[in-house]
């Protein structure tokens, strides 16, 4: 069914979790990017913050991610109809929670709605990886694959053929802090060694491999201590954020079963036991920031198992409020 408007939400998405760096993700439910399409005269793409928008930073039109990931998808359908973005974004970019994927994401699935054509998800991947590229500077679909599939999603990086779920049998009750300071994903791939030993090496596949089983098994104890099992990736990172010990301390000590980056920050995220430790974790690893004179945004989260969806259509219960 082609439409001539559509409102698309893809959710943001926890990534690396540890040993799985440029491999595993996670979407999270409360965090994303709402985007709204419809036809317009002409053949160009346009777009604009939503006055909704938490986040609207003055960015070259051809630069914005969600613009890239349109332009690339019309050209992957054959298209060259002229279409409007309307971007909802709830996170900001630098966070380190997919929000430059989320972006794509949801530009690229709601061109792909507007032709009837969102079945075709290898298509909308692709186009969702240009606008990440675009941003972050590298293809990795750590955050992309999530925020277009849900749940958590295994995939090697460079042959997204071999792009696996991983169900995970209970639910998962997670705290995120995102600290009020900027990352930049290219400047922290920078810091990242070229080689590693192989000792490292073979150590970091065993975590993966437990990890995945963790998850896979429902062990929440085990995917905790794991995902703080980084020794290549996270310790170099850790010095872009400066409360890094004290939002890990924090956490642990209000009850959090494991700790780690959300991809390359600043974000971090917590796996707690309960709901109710979540709210608590959340709320430590916030004073945490405080007590450092850092301002930050907590929230207890869960895993959001859908991914890129299309939320309303005129006529279908109206557009979404936030
Ligand atoms: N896997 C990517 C990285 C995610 O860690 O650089 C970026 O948020």
């Amino acid at each position: 069914m082609t439409r001539n408007d559509v409102t698309v939400w893809a959710p943001a998405s926890l990534s690396n979790l540890g040993p799985g760096f440029d491999c595993l993700g996670v979407a999270i439910t409360d965090f994303g990017d709402r985007i709204s399409a419809r036809r317009q005269v002409g053949s160009a793409v346009t777009w604009n913050w939503h006055e909704d928008s938490s986040w609207s930073a003055p960015v070259p039109p051809e630069d914005n991610t969600a613009y890239v990931a349109a332009r690339s998808m019309l050209q992957r359908l054959g298209s060259n109809v002229g279409i409007h973005l309307e971007i909802r974004k709830q996170g900001r970019a630098g966070s380190g929670l997919g929000s430059s994927a989320a972006s794509s994401v949801a530009a690229a699935f709601a061109v792909a709605a507007l032709h009837g054509r969102e079945a075709e998800t290898d298509a909308i991947r692709e186009a969702a990886l240009d606008g990440e590229e675009a941003t972050s500077g590298a293809r990795h679909g750590d955050n992309v694959l999530p925020s277009l599939y849900g749940g958590f999603i295994l995939a090697q990086s460079d042959n997204l053929e071999r792009t696996r779920r991983i169900e995970c049998p209970v639910p998962l009750h997670l705290a995120v802090v995102l600290p009020a300071m900027d990352v930049h994903t290219r400047e922290a791939r920078g810091l990242l060694p070229r080689e590693v030993p192989l000792g490292a090496a073979v150590r970091h596949a065993s975590l993966l491999g437990l990890l995945v089983n963790a998850i896979r098994s429902g062990n929440i104890t085990d995917m905790g201590m794991l995902v703080m099992s980084d020794e290549i990736v996270e310790p170099r990172r850790a010095t872009l954020v400066e409360p890094y010990a004290d939002i890990r301390l924090a956490a642990r000590e209000a009850g959090a079963l494991g700790v780690a980056l959300s991809g390359s920050g600043p974000a971090l995220f917590a796996i707690c036991p309960t709901a109710s430790s979540a709210q608590d974790v959340a709320l430590a690893m916030t004073k945490a920031c405080a007590a450092r004179h850092v301002d930050s945004m907590a929230r207890a989260t869960s895993v959001d198992p859908q991914g890129a969806r299309v939320e309303a259509e005129p006529g279908h219960g109206g557009h979404p409020t936030w």
